[in-house]
């Protein structure tokens, strides 16, 4: 590993990491990060990272591997966790296309359309508990809440429990963040409740046939038809409130923040809200949420000249890709116009692509565009802003004052 390549990983030279990409990506796109806590080749060319996330030879990491060297009394204490992970992440390729189906209508385009409006129903309520006149911090009064609560909306399930979808889907990923016994035991106990409650609501809904459109009626149908046992259902559905959760939430501070650091741009989409779609899509591109995404060689092969064996790590740097000057133009100016930001790979790619992101997609739209059809003068409050940057791990902001009325 060269010296460049060893700067991304230092935190000190965090403010370069954009050039030092760059330079990779110039001279040696793919090469292996060896470190004692965690190895992994670095992909960062948009070719090559769109190409392996399409590969099948390369899966998602197995986290049941983590739990293989504990002892028998702390795996027998992690059983719902494996059993979790047996019937969600350990499914076949075939089950998990068969769940993608059963779940796919209620994601498309078109589904989005009726939900609009309560989305929109669902801003005015928060809203309505927001004093205008003051600092508002825009991710605990909006993008935190409004998500679990479009969550709710699609699972059927009330509003009054966004909350705890909330604390749920952090124990989750807070699972998958975890190395340690006593992390994963702490982390399990939110994420058995969550399976609890998702499959009181799926029985719930057992025996009405097709007359509920939302996920949970779905899976009760499925269940019905003795296509899908509980637990993987249970699963599948804690798997969409995080999913659904969290990633909408960070993405709608970074849109907005990467608005209010281009003025200009900002002017434009706010003259014309019709942009507002392709300026999301552009965030996506230039300032999205999962910088990257890590997968496991199932089966050893030969890459660009590289040796994939086995075993080994890929992390799959989707920051690099969106920045990289073969794929798009002027890959470091922010432009709300940028005809090829729909090639941003911000929603993942391939096999595990984010089944949320017309719906992730709307949210954020709806959002803002009451929020600036109302507030069109809103403006940030200088030290209102705390960000998490890790740059090659996560990129969200978790406190976001502004002037709704200034
Ligand atoms: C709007 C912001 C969102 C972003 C930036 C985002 C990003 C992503 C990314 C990058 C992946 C790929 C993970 C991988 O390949 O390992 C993914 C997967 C997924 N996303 Fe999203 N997502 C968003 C919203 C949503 C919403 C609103 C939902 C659901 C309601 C959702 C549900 C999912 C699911 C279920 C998967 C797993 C797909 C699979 O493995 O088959 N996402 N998302």
């Amino acid at each position: 590993m060269s010296a460049s390549h060893a700067e991304l990983f230092d935190p000190e030279r965090s403010a370069n990491f954009v050039e030092i990409l760059e330079n990779i990506r110039k001279t040696d796109p793919i090469f292996y990060f060896e470190r004692e806590e965690f190895s992994a080749w670095v992909v960062t060319r948009h070719q090559h990272v769109a190409t392996l996330l399409r590969d099948r030879r390369l899966i998602v990491p197995a986290l049941g591997t983590r739990i293989a060297g504990f002892s028998g009394e702390q795996k027998s204490a992690l059983e719902p966790m494996q059993e979790f992970i047996r019937v969600n992440l350990g499914r076949t390729r075939e089950r998990r296309l068969d769940l993608r189906r059963a779940t796919v209508g209620l994601f498309k385009p078109a589904a989005m359309q009726p939900l609009r409006g309560r989305v929109t129903d669902i801003v005015e309520q928060l809203l309505s508990a927001v004093d205008v006149h003051a600092p508002v911090d825009l991710v605990a009064a909006f993008s935190y809440p409004m998500p679990a609560m479009v969550m709710a909306e699609l699972i059927g399930a009330p509003y009054a429990d966004a909350r705890k979808f909330i604390d749920w889907s952090n124990s989750l990923i807070l699972f998958h963040r975890s190395y340690t016994f006593e992390g994963m035991l702490e982390a399990q106990k939110g994420v058995v409740e969550m399976l609890d409650y998702l499959a009181v609501l799926i029985e719930a809904k057992r025996g009405q046939g097709r007359d509920t459109k939302d996920l949970i009626g779905e899976f009760a149908v499925a269940l019905d038809e003795g296509r899908f046992e509980m637990g993987e259902l249970a699963a599948s559905c804690a798997t969409f409130l995080m999913a659904g959760h969290e990633n909408t939430s960070h993405l709608i501070g970074n849109i907005l923040n990467t608005l209010f650091l281009n003025p200009t741009q900002f002017d434009k989409v706010k003259a014309d809200l019709s942009l507002l779609p392709n300026a999301i899509r552009e965030t996506l591109r230039y300032n999205g949420v999962v910088p990257f995404l890590t997968r496991e060689i199932a089966e050893s092969f030969e890459f660009e000249g590289r040796r994939f064996e086995k075993g080994q790590m890929v992390s799959l740097s989707v920051f690099s890709a969106n920045r990289d000057e073969e794929a798009f133009d002027d890959v470091n100016d922010f432009d709300i116009s940028n005809k090829s930001a729909r090639h941003h790979l911000g929603f993942g790619h391939g096999m595990n692509q984010c089944r949320g992101s017309h719906l992730g997609l709307m949210e954020s739209e709806e959002l803002l565009k009451l929020l600036l059809t109302r507030f069109p003068k809103m403006t940030t409050v200088d030290g209102g802003m705390e960000t998490l940057c890790q740059p090659m791990l996560r990129r969200y902001i978790t406190r976001f004052d502004v002037m709704l009325n200034p």
